[in-house]
């Protein structure tokens, strides 16, 4: 498809059309329309690794739910935070104690809360023994703050090597670029000019973003606005964050994953697992196949899907009457226009569903399990929810209004340009997008500031593909119309084996060198990344 160009498909895709997606009614039925059934099973990416410990019995531990971090200064314009990145023991399995790598001791982070439009500069201090790179996974964010995957920040104590990892299967002979390395410490700046949103940080070093965020890098930034604090939200202790994500444990408890060199001179698992890691273990906000106490009333869940490579299908169990369990009002970038009703969800990694879910359509005292249809055995349960038995349930003056946002369709027509990327494997080994192996300071495109482009996202695996600096709207799905979960703003679109995606996004505000890449991470580290320099 040729730069400048406005591709046929595109120009079908009517303003009306893209509303027409994010409203629909859509139910299991609707799936099959999209061609869903082939990648049952096979298809799936990754490979399980067995933990090497007894696995507890589901449902017998609380949900926990991570702490609103204090700022550590506020003045009119801007709030600023400390984190300090540290080795921690957790409890997680019971009678065990998992060394786990934090953010302030915590896994997951604590979660920074940010109102649009005020500055929010967080400075992280590395006591870990490796160097790490913080990313705000959605973040409207200039270059310098973004967490270029070699901008890295050293130990304080001064260990780690600052070239490790550089060298990826099929880079013999290339020049090794080191990027704006800080010693010990470096501030990052959000200005939090973009709508309320569910954001999420999360270590990002080139080659080791795998076993960073797998040992426990990773935390909940929530953006709120004026806008969604007017709407009748669930609010309080009634909108929760879940942070989904499986992990296997070694026998001494601490997290197993299956580098290739655990002294993480070189990047890389071992061959079974460059589809990707799956573990047995399913954590939700850490915790493994925890429990909510929960009211008979309305709640919003934030779900992320913070695994490195596994996808779920989560429905609730029982269904509510009727069906529908879910509403969902928001996605990766903020609140849709109108909610969208589902039986079931679809996250892969990296993607954020907002719903509201009503337990008033429950009888007292049920037990609702949240399931993961694409698990099996311990993988297929998620967390449960025990309904209070009391038959009065407490006031809830909550509600889902038909209209939620006013969200202005960006028209694919006008693109400046369409670009197409493949995300393939490549023979030598690892994962390449148009044939590259990921190579800091190699650019496949030069979005210009103030213009819309449409990329065009092909593949021969499933890839959840994430772009920095903007959300997007999902246009097409091999050039009919966008899926059940397509809906909205997003900034990761899982791109299924043989699909082509089509995305259109407006580029904005800030100059330099981001990322496009696969989220799935064992992928990501394996070099399924790009640069694109905005100018
Ligand atoms: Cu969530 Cu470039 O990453
Ligand atoms: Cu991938």
């Amino acid at each position: 498809m040729s730069a400048g160009g406005t591709p046929a498909a595109a120009r079908r895709l009517t303003r009306r059309r893209f509303i027409g997606a994010g409203s629909a009614v859509v139910g299991v039925g609707a799936i099959a329309a999209v061609g869903w059934p082939l990648l049952q099973g096979q298809g799936r990416p990754g490979h399980l690794l067995p933990s090497q410990v007894p696995l507890p019995r589901p449902y017998q531990v609380p949900l926990p739910v991570p702490p609103v971090l204090e700022p550590a200064r506020s003045d009119g314009t801007s709030d600023s935070y400390e984190i300090t990145q540290h080795q921690a023991d957790l409890h997680i399995l019971p009678g065990l104690r998992t060394r786990a790598w934090t953010y302030g001791g915590s896994f997951p982070g604590p979660t920074i809360v940010s109102r649009s439009g005020r500055r929010t500069v967080v400075r992280h201090r590395n006591e870990l023994p490796q160097p790490v790179v913080v990313h705000l996974h959605g973040g409207h964010t200039p270059a310098a703050s973004d967490g270029y995957p070699v901008d890295l920040v050293m130990p304080v104590s001064g260990g780690g090597d600052p070239m490790a990892g550089m060298d990826m299967p099929g880079m013999d002979g290339m020049p090794r670029m080191s990027g704006d390395i800080a010693h010990g410490e470096r501030s990052y700046t959000y200005p939090v000019n973009q709508r309320a949103a569910t954001l999420w940080y999360h270590d990002h070093r080139m080659g080791f973003t795998g076993p960073g965020v797998w040992k426990g890098l990773a935390g909940f930034h929530l953006v709120h606005d004026d806008e969604e604090d007017a709407l009748p939200l669930p609010r309080g202790e009634r909108d929760i964050p879940l942070m989904i994500a499986d992990r296997s444990f070694a026998a001494d408890g601490s997290f197993r994953y299956p580098a290739i060199d655990p002294a993480m001179h070189r990047a890389g698992v071992t061959d079974a697992y460059t589809n990707g890691v799956l573990g047995d273990v399913v954590l939700v906000n850490g915790a493994p196949w925890p429990v909510l106490q929960a009211d008979r009333v309305r709640y919003r869940l934030r779900l992320l899907n913070a695994s490195n490579a596994r996808d779920y299908r989560l429905e609730l169990s029982p269904q509510p009457p009727g069906g529908a369990a879910f509403v969902q009002i928001g996605g990766d970038g903020g609140l849709l226009a109108r909610p969208v009703r589902h039986d079931a969800l679809e996250l892969s990694p990296a993607e954020r569903l907002d719903v509201v879910v009503d337990f008033s359509r429950y009888r007292p005292g049920t037990k609702v399990r949240l399931i993961n249809r694409f698990g099996s055995g311990p993988t297929s349960e998620v967390m449960r929810f025990d309904l209070s038995p009391s038959g009065r349930p407490p006031a809830d003056d909550s509600h889902v209004p038909d209209q939620l946002s006013e969200l202005a369709a960006l028209d694919p027509g006008k693109a400046a340009v369409t670009r197409t990327f493949a995300f393939q494997q490549s023979e030598k080994g690892g994962w390449t997008i148009n044939g590259e192996l990921y190579q800091p300071g190699r650019t496949l495109a030069r979005p210009k500031l103030g213009t819309t482009e449409v990329w065009r996202f092909v593949s021969d695996f499933h890839h959840p593909v994430h772009l920095h600096l903007e959300h997007f709207q999902v246009v097409s799905r091999n050039d009919a119309d966008p899926g059940p979960y397509d809906a909205g703003w997003k900034d990761t679109v899982s791109l299924r084996p043989s699909e082509a995606v089509e995305v259109v996004t407006r580029f904005t505000d800030y100059p330099g060198k981001f990322m496009l890449h696969c989220h799935n991470l064992e992928h990501e580290d394996m070099a399924m990344m790009a640069d694109f320099v905005t100018e």
